[in-house]
This record gives C-alpha cells, sequence and structure tokens, in this order.
C-alpha cells in the first residue's frame, strides 16, 4: 500500500531539506528522500553543499587560514611561532565532523518538523496531477509514496573535461580535491572559478605551488573588472600562477604524476606536470535516477529541468528548484526557490529576487557582490556613479593587518539607487549582507551614507563608498 503525502521532495540538498521543512511547516504531509550516504552507509541528508561543497570547503578554508596567519601574520603582532606543522590527517577529520554535524542537524530538523525522510533512490513511477504522482524509493529506505506535489531538487554534479578520467586519486573534482590526504608539491588547477580559487587556495596555504589554467582570456570574468584585476594581483603576489587564455590540449596520468599540456593565449605550446590535478571547470544538472522521462518531464538541452519563473515545471504540481534549474548554483538560491515554492503550494505568494543575489568567494581576501557590476551597466548604457572606499583607509581592518582591498558601490546617476556593491577585503562574506538589505529595501547610496555605523569596524568602509558615490568621503 502506497503511502500518501501532500508533498514529497526529491533530494535533501538546500533547495530540498528547505522546500520539505517550508512545506511541513505550512500544515502539508511531506516527504523528502535523498540518497546521499556516509561511508559507514548512514544517510548524509545536505547535498552537495553538505557533504561536498560549502561545508568542508569552508571548514578546510578556515583550517588553511589558520595555519597561514599562524605562519605568516602572527609574527607582526609579536607573536612567534616555533616549529609550525600542519597534520592533515587530523585538519580532514575535523572537515568531516563538521560535515556530520551538519548531516545530523538535518535529520533532527525532519524530526522536529515532522517531515518523514527516505533514504534512497527517487523515481517517478507514474501518475499525474490528477491522481497523484507515484514515487517508488529505491535503497535501504525503499518505499512506494504518492503525491499531491513533487519537488524535484536533485541538484548537480561536476562538468567533466572531454577525455579526461576523474579517479579522485590524481586527477581530481571537488570530492578528491576536498579529501587530499597530503600536501601536494605541485598542484595544477583546471578552471579559475570558484571551485578552483577556493580549493586551490586551501593547499596553496599549506605549501603546494599552485598553477591555475583558466580558458577564458580574462580573469574572473563575472566580477566587476576593478574587483577581478586587484583579486589577480593579490593571489599572484600569493604564489598563484595564473594562467588564462588556456585550450587544454592533452592530460596524460603517469605512475607518480600527471602532465598537463595546453595552448597558451598566443598559441603556444605549453606542459607542466603535477603531483594532484583538479579539474574545476562548472558543474552540470543531475537527472540520473529520477525516472523523469517515464512521466515526461522536460529537460532542456543541457539537461536541466526546464521551470517557468515559478519553478513550475511541464507537468502539473511538479515544481524542481536549486542547481537542477537555471540561475547560479548557489546554495542560498536554492533555498530561496525552495521557501517560494512550499508558498506557492499553499497559495501564498512565494517570490526570489535574482537581483539581490549575493556570490561570494571564500579566498582571502574574500571577494563578495550583489547586483550589476560596472561592465554591465556599461553595456546595458545605463548612467550611473561609482564610489570606492580602500580598506587601507579603514581603522579596524589596519588594526586587524587586513587592509588588502576596497568597497565599490554603484548608484543610478538621476535616482541614487543602489545598482550594484562589490567588495574584495577582510570578511566581505558578512560585509555584503549590508548591501543586499539595502538593494532589497530600494535604498539609495545617501542612505547608506546617512545610517550610523559603528567605529571601527570593516562595515564603515560600505558607508565610505557610498559617500565616495558622492564624492564626499570622510576618511579619504
Ligand atoms: P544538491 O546540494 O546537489 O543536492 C541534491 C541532493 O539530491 C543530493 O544529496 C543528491 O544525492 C540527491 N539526489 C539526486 N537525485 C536523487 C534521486 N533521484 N533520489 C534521491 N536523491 C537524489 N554554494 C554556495 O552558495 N556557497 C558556497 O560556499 C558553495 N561552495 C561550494 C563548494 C563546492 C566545492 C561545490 C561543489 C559547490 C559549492 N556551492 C556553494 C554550490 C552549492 O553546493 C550548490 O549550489 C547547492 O548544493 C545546490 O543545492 P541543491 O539542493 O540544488 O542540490
Ligand atoms: P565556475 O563556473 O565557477 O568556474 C569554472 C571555470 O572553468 C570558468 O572560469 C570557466 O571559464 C573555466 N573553464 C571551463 N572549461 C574550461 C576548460 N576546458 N579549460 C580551462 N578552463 C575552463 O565553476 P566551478 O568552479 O566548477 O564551480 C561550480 C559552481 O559551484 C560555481 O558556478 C558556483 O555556482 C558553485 N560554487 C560556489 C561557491 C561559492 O558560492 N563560494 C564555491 C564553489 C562552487
Amino acid at each position: 500500500m502506497a503511502e500518501r503525502y501532500d508533498v514529497v521532495v526529491i533530494g535533501a540538498g538546500p533547495g530540498g531539506y528547505i522546500a520539505a521543512i517550508r512545506a511541513a511547516q505550512l500544515g502539508f504531509r511531506v516527504a523528502c528522500i535523498d540518497d546521499w550516504a556516509r561511508a559507514d552507509g548512514k544517510p548524509a541528508p545536505g547535498g552537495t553543499c553538505t557533504n561536498v561543497g560549502c561545508i568542508p570547503s569552508k571548514a578546510l578554508l578556515q583550517s588553511s587560514e589558520n595555519y597561514e596567519h599562524a605562519g605568516h601574520a602572527f609574527a607582526d603582532h609579536g607573536i612567534d611561532v616555533k616549529g609550525l606543522s600542519i597534520d592533515v590527517r587530523r585538519m580532514l577529520a575535523r572537515k568531516e565532523k563538521v560535515v556530520a554535524q551538519n548531516n545530523d542537524g538535518i535529520l533532527y530538523l525532519f524530526k522536529k518538523n515532522k517531515v518523514a525522510f527516505f533514504h534512497g533512490l527517487g523515481k517517478f513511477a507514474g501518475g499525474d496531477g490528477e491522481a497523484g504522482w507515484q514515487i517508488d524509493v529505491e535503497g535501504p529506505g525503499a518505499a512506494n509514496l504518492v503525491a499531491r506535489h513533487v519537488v524535484v531538487a536533485t541538484g548537480s554534479k561536476p562538468r567533466a573535461l572531454p577525455g579526461v578520467e576523474i579517479d579522485n586519486q590524481r586527477v581530481l573534482d571537488n570530492e578528491g580535491a576536498l579529501a587530499i590526504a597530503e600536501v601536494p608539491r605541485r598542484l595544477g588547477v583546471v578552471g579559475a572559478g570558484v571551485i578552483g580559487l577556493e580549493l586551490g587556495s586551501v593547499w596553496r596555504r599549506l605549501g603546494s605551488e599552485l598553477t591555475v589554467l583558466e580558458a577564458l582570456p580574462a580573469f574572473l570574468g563575472a566580477v566587476d573588472d576593478a574587483v577581478a584585476k586587484e583579486a589577480q594581483k593579490v593571489f599572484t603576489r600569493q604564489g598563484l600562477a595564473i594562467h588564462t587564455g588556456v585550450t587544454i590540449s592533452d592530460v596524460k596520468l603517469g605512475r607518480k604524476d600527471v602532465t598537463v599540456a595546453w595552448n597558451d593565449a598566443s598559441g603556444n605550446a605549453q606542459r607542466a606536470s603535477f603531483d594532484r590535478l583538479v579539474v574545476s571547470i562548472g558543474r552540470v544538472p543531475h537527472t540520473a535516477g529520477l525516472n523523469g522521462e517515464k512521466v515526461g518531464l522536460e529537460l532542456d538541452p543541457r539537461g536541466f529541468v526546464v521551470v517557468d519563473d515559478q519553478c513550475r515545471t511541464n507537468l502539473p504540481n511538479v515544481w524542481a528548484v536549486g542547481d537542477v534549474v537555471r540561475g547560479p548554483m548557489l546554495a542560498h538560491k536554492a533555498e530561496e526557490e525552495g521557501v517560494a515554492v512550499a508558498e506557492r503550494i499553499a497559495g501564498q505568494h512565494g517570490h526570489v529576487d535574482f537581483n539581490t543575489i549575493p556570490w561570494v568567494i571564500y579566498t582571502w581576501p574574500e571577494i563578495a557582490w550583489v547586483g550589476k557590476t560596472e561592465q554591465q551597466l556599461k553595456a546595458d548604457g545605463a548612467s550611473y556613479r561609482a564610489g570606492s572606499f580602500p580598506f587601507t583607509a579603514n581603522g579596524r581592518a589596519r588594526a586587524m593587518g587586513e587592509t588588502t582591498g576596497f568597497v565599490k558601490m554603484l548608484a543610478d546617476a538621476k535616482t541614487d539607487r543602489i545598482l550594484g556593491v562589490h567588495i574584495i577585503g577582510p570578511y566581505a562574506s558578512e560585509l555584503i549582507a549590508e548591501a543586499v538589505v539595502a538593494m532589497e529595501f530600494g535604498a539609495a547610496s545617501e542612505d547608506l551614507a546617512r545610517i550610523c555605523h559603528a567605529h571601527p569596524s570593516l562595515s564603515e568602509a560600505i558607508k565610505e563608498a557610498a559617500l565616495a558615490v558622492d564624492r564626499r568621503t570622510l576618511n579619504l
């Protein structure tokens, strides 16, 4: 006998588990299915983000940052550290513990909110929007479910480099790059995107010689030009060898290393050998195993589930959210869509504003932005004013010894409404929240310039960037 639910969510990543919790809060009978397992076979809800993405990468970024600070920054403060060393095994074990805490936290939240969790692969087995959709669970939590509404939140997986096999020993995707057992002497990274820079930073801080090979001619092409330029300068100073305009021609696995051949921006043949190679060239939607073809779930040519701006698929009462649909592949975007879909199922007006989704790259200095870049505004022919404020002129940043970078604000020339904020600097990931709130409330740069900010704080750099839009900084 099939169990009936109002809402069945397939996938317990940030899109799925949040959709399930919100739907349960709204009074629905909800089930969530997820197939991720720990090494011991126990369920590991949380998806890519919790298991091999946001959470473990930030755990390792923190460990490696502590190590780098102890080795380089502490001396300035009069703190001498002798015999500094890193125990990679312990660092990785700590990361695993952080991941497990998050897995368990989600299982607790399911219990608390009375979401029924099924561990296994969720598959469409038939049905329709009238009688309900039949969803079979295969695996340890095998079951037959019938759902009035289905939310597909099956996420994404790494994009492969044609002809290059990921063995997660020598050639690594994000999962392998988060679990290297010893610091590689020479680390190569294909793709200077978010994963390449974050995970590359981890191993560089621990001692790897880092070479990054990027296909596009520009470094961080989607980031505001001024920030991208500063980032390239700072990362190069940190020791990253960044090659842009690269066309990979061959990747050969040796007994002890991996050799990459490429043509550089001028067409010259180049070659280098690495102890490990990380391939981080983007991610692709994941729908394998879902059996969507059985019910005619429409995918686009790139494999994304086709949805409208409300996350409705082509099938009645079937919704899709997160990495498996169009838009940025970010955990918080997936979560926002999950909440909005649950609210729409309840007849409410769930809402996601794509213009105010923040982006963060957790390198050090961190990079964060929201809204339009200056190059986008130029391309749109928009008339705008720009103001910048460097952290060298911020008292808190000086006290911290973290003066690299700046805040840049872009505002409409006529209305002064904030159009974009771009930060490279300490804790940019935290600072950007003020800009997101301001933009959500339709603030003008003058609003931020007139708001009292605590002194001394990094957030004063945002106020000063707002003042800079009107050419009236007080501390520069
Ligand atoms: P996912 O998290 O991919 O979850 C999908 C889940 O569904 C998985 O558990 C999968 O196993 C399961 N599943 C798939 N098919 C089925 C099925 N048929 N039946 C049952 N279960 C199924 N984003 C940020 O915002 N900030 C960051 O700092 C950040 N860091 C990242 C670092 C790395 C290394 C990577 C790889 C990604 C990072 N991301 C980050 C991106 C973020 O992880 C994704 O955007 C986010 O996980 C997408 O959530 P989702 O719920 O759509 O899918
Ligand atoms: P990405 O899209 O950020 O970067 C991929 C890079 O690889 C691009 O610069 C692209 O030009 C380059 N590239 C593509 N093909 C190439 C080739 N053949 N040779 C050389 N370079 C090539 O993708 P990434 O880093 O794999 O991350 C995937 C997604 O995960 C990101 O888009 C992001 O949405 C998410 N993520 C988010 C994080 C965050 O929010 N802090 C952290 C890590 C990942």
